[in-house]
């Protein structure tokens, strides 16, 4: 029997402070599974949602969108995966039961925002995944035109690398600021398997080595080359047209130098408010801005999700994509704190924050 309250990282109210405390443990209806979560992601959109009162809007809240753990108990109705399997998942904040920084959350099966982890990868390198990978993945893949909340939307037409019409069907080269962010990783990750050849990045020079695993051929000290000067250095690179460019950064000065990089005809894909083109139009020559929305259980993402979750498991078990480095912080949900704070003031380099909900101190 599961127990019937846990420990969860709490937000109490919109722009209140979190705190760590106890609520009930939910039981999973038609479609849902009850997840004994052992590893959670720490996101920058934690920070935001308390900072800025955004997305989370019943209160008591849970935040968190990407949890690994054990299937507990599963609701009805619900066939692809079993009581105790090891699965990942994103989250949604939707309902404090569907928030991940706990030890006991809901997810939601049918839709496929779930998959079992394979053999080769743990807990923690799991629950590195899911929103930085649909983040990197619906902005590139996504299908939808509908501009969505914020002014998100946009597509950019190229077929998925799962897909064997998509694997390694794309040339040329493609730009990914930020390769040592998490969106980043798999952004670099993802154009690699679709076929682009150079792919260039920004990163502290101490992440050059992560970034060249993910597949990056070229890696710029964003550091000692200013966005403003990354056209120029990318044009020593390479004078082949850049036709993608994931600007997983997506401040004013990356967004702009991306599109100056952007060829005519072009996709360069934001993960925050666009200050460049126009979302889901294209420029007249032909650049297109996408603005992505990482959350695989919004209805405009969900066949893109459903496709991505399917495909996630093989793609992992073959080494084709790999989880992002780990940093586990201490004393489980009371360690949260600590990693969003520095998290906002920039002290995390080249690893995701994880915490383990189940050592909650
Ligand atoms: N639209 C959406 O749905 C969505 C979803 C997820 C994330 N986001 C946004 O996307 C961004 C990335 O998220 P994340 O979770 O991937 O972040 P993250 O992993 O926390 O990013 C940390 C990394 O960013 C790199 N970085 C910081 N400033 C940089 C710059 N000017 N140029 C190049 N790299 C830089 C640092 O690289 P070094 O250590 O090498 O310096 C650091 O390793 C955030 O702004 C986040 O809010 C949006």
């Amino acid at each position: 029997m599961s127990p019937t309250t846990q420990q969860a990282f709490i937000l109490p109210a919109k722009f209140a402070n979190f705190y760590v405390g106890p609520r009930p443990v939910p039981q999973p209806g038609p479609g849902f599974v009850l997840v004994k979560i052992e590893s959670a992601a720490l996101n920058p959109v934690d920070n935001f949602i308390q900072k800025a009162g955004y997305f989370v809007e019943e209160f008591p809240g849970v935040t968190g969108n990407d949890a690994a753990g054990t299937v507990e108990e599963v609701g009805e109705g619900v066939t692809n995966v079993k009581k105790g399997d090891r699965v990942v998942y994103q989250g949604w904040w939707n309902h404090a039961d569907r928030g991940t920084l706990q030890q006991y959350g809901l997810a939601d099966a049918a839709e496929f925002g779930i998959a079992k982890i394979p053999g080769n990868i743990s807990f923690d390198e799991a629950a590195t995944i899911p929103l930085g990978l649909a983040t990197a993945v619906v902005g590139l893949y996504g299908e939808r035109e509908d501009p969505m909340t914020m002014g998100r939307g946009g597509r950019t037409g190229l077929i998925p690398p799962w897909d064997a019409a998509g694997r390694g069907a794309y040339s040329g080269p493609a730009l990914v600021t930020g390769g040592a962010s998490s969106v980043g990783q798999f952004a670099i990750q993802l154009l690699k398997l679709s076929g682009y050849s150079p792919i260039i990045t920004t990163a502290s020079a101490h992440n050059e080595a992560y970034c060249k695993a993910a597949g990056a051929t070229h890696v710029i000290d964003y550091r000692k080359v200013s966005y403003p000067e990354l056209p120029a250095a990318v044009a020593q690179i390479t004078s082949a047209p850049v036709s993608i460019v994931y600007d997983a950064i997506s401040l004013e000065d990356s967004q702009k130098a991306s599109w100056q990089i952007l060829a005519p005809n072009g996709n360069v894909i934001v993960t925050l408010p666009p200050v460049v083109g126009k979302t889901g139009a294209d420029a007249e020559d032909g650049k297109r801005l996408v603005y992505t929305f990482g959350a695989v259980h919004d209805p405009t993402n969900r066949e893109v999700g459903r496709a991505m979750y399917r495909a996630l498991p093989g793609l992992l078990a073959e080494g084709l994509l790999k989880p992002n480095a780990v940093e586990v912080l201490p004393d489980g949900l009371a360690g949260v704190q600590g990693g969003l704070d520095r998290m906002a003031n920039g002290k995390v380099s080249g690893v995701k924050l994880i915490a383990h909900p189940q050592e909650t101190v």
